[in-house]
């Protein structure tokens, strides 16, 4: 897609996940969903399994998702099932690689943490943020390609937001080794990292039959704030009363409004054949240029061709060296 034939859909920002599927019938379609234990991602793999996908809940902790299995345990066609990964640690991306039997239909990449107060550096050395939200769903998805590539006609969905506005990739220094480690600019660098990720894979591995669309799911209330000082989350427009209680603002939406994008991407027929492009409010976004006041769109450096086949070479070198 470009700027000038954006793809449009009938669906309004505030569409649920169940009302994009409402008729659509991906009975045997396999698909995993990265962190499909909460937030979004729950209410991704409730419409996914909803509308007939076997779903591969991939979590930290398997047990957190023993709700959704039993909730598709029935004789209907959809199910649920969960299985250990932590992106943050190779070692156990490749066992879920290695585990992982026959073709898949849909990888939704959504697991991610937001604003991690000081720099943690995982056992590769890699800054947390960059290496959950970016660098695991690189190794996740290349290790999983052939599985992709079997099913005919795969798609790939990386949750990226409106943080890709904010900030480049940074080549010369991602992982805060030399300048201050700052939490906002971390998670900033990983959604732009989100998107150059669809735009490689769209650029490498159409001749598969596989496709990718980065998704901004809006504003939503979830674990992922879970780092944010009460000032932070009142800065966000939230208020908190006295006992803790937090009041969302009406732009805000819930989590299966959030989901919408997510499904919307990896199931709808519309998308069919769509690759490349980052969808906001249910429709694929405009190229802008990015900065501190940009509001809405996907930004420049965040689908430049050049920069994309950059961050492919540098995290195929440092997966190589780990
Ligand atoms: N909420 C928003 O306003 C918003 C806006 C824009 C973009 N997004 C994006 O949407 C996605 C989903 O976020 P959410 O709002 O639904 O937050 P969430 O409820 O915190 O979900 C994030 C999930 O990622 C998992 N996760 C974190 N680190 C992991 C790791 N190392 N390995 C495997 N899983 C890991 C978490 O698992 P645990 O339960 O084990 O921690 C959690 O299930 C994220 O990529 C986020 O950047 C959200």
């Amino acid at each position: 897609m470009t700027a000038t034939t954006r793809l449009t859909t009938p669906f309004g920002a505030r569409a649920t996940a169940a009302e994009i599927l409402a008729g659509v019938d991906i009975t045997g379609r396999r698909m995993i969903v990265t962190g499909g234990s909460s937030g979004i991602g729950r209410e991704t793999v409730r419409a996914l399994a909803g509308a007939g996908a076997e779903v591969t809940v991939a979590t930290r902790d398997p047990g957190q998702a023993a709700d959704l299995v039993k909730e598709f345990a029935g004789p209907g066609p959809g199910s649920v099932r969960a299985a250990a990964i932590d992106l943050a640690d190779l070692s156990s991306v490749d066992a879920f690689v290695a585990a992982w039997e026959g073709p898949l239909h849909a990888l939704v990449a959504n697991a991610g943490v937001m604003a991690v107060p000081t720099r943690r550096l995982t056992a590769q050395g890699w800054e947390l943020q960059l290496a959950t939200n970016y660098l695991g769903h690189f190794a996740l998805a290349r290790g999983l390609r052939d599985n992709l590539r079997a099913a005919g006609s795969a798609r790939v969905v990386v949750l990226s937001s409106g943080a890709q506005l904010r900030r480049a990739f940074d080549f010369d220094d991602p992982h805060f080794e030399r300048q201050p480690y700052e939490p906002w600019p971390a998670y900033f660098q990983s959604k732009t990292a989100d998107v150059l990720l669809v735009v490689g894979i769209a650029r490498r591995w159409a001749a598969d039959g596989i496709t990718a669309n980065a998704a901004n799911p809006g504003y939503i209330m979830t674990k992922l704030q879970r780092y944010l000082e009460h000032d932070t989350l009142r800065a966000f427009g939230v208020t908190i009363d006295e006992a803790g209680n937090h009041t969302v603002p009406d732009y805000y939406k819930s989590p299966a409004q959030g989901a919408g994008t997510s499904v919307l991407l990896a199931a709808s027929p519309l998308l069919e054949g769509v690759t490349g492009g980052y969808f906001e409010g249910n429709q694929e976004a405009a190229i802008v240029p990015g900065g501190p006041d940009a509001l809405a769109g996907v930004a420049q450096h965040a689908v430049d061709p050049a920069a994309a086949d950059r961050l492919w070479s540098y995290a195929e070198r440092v997966l190589a060296s780990r």
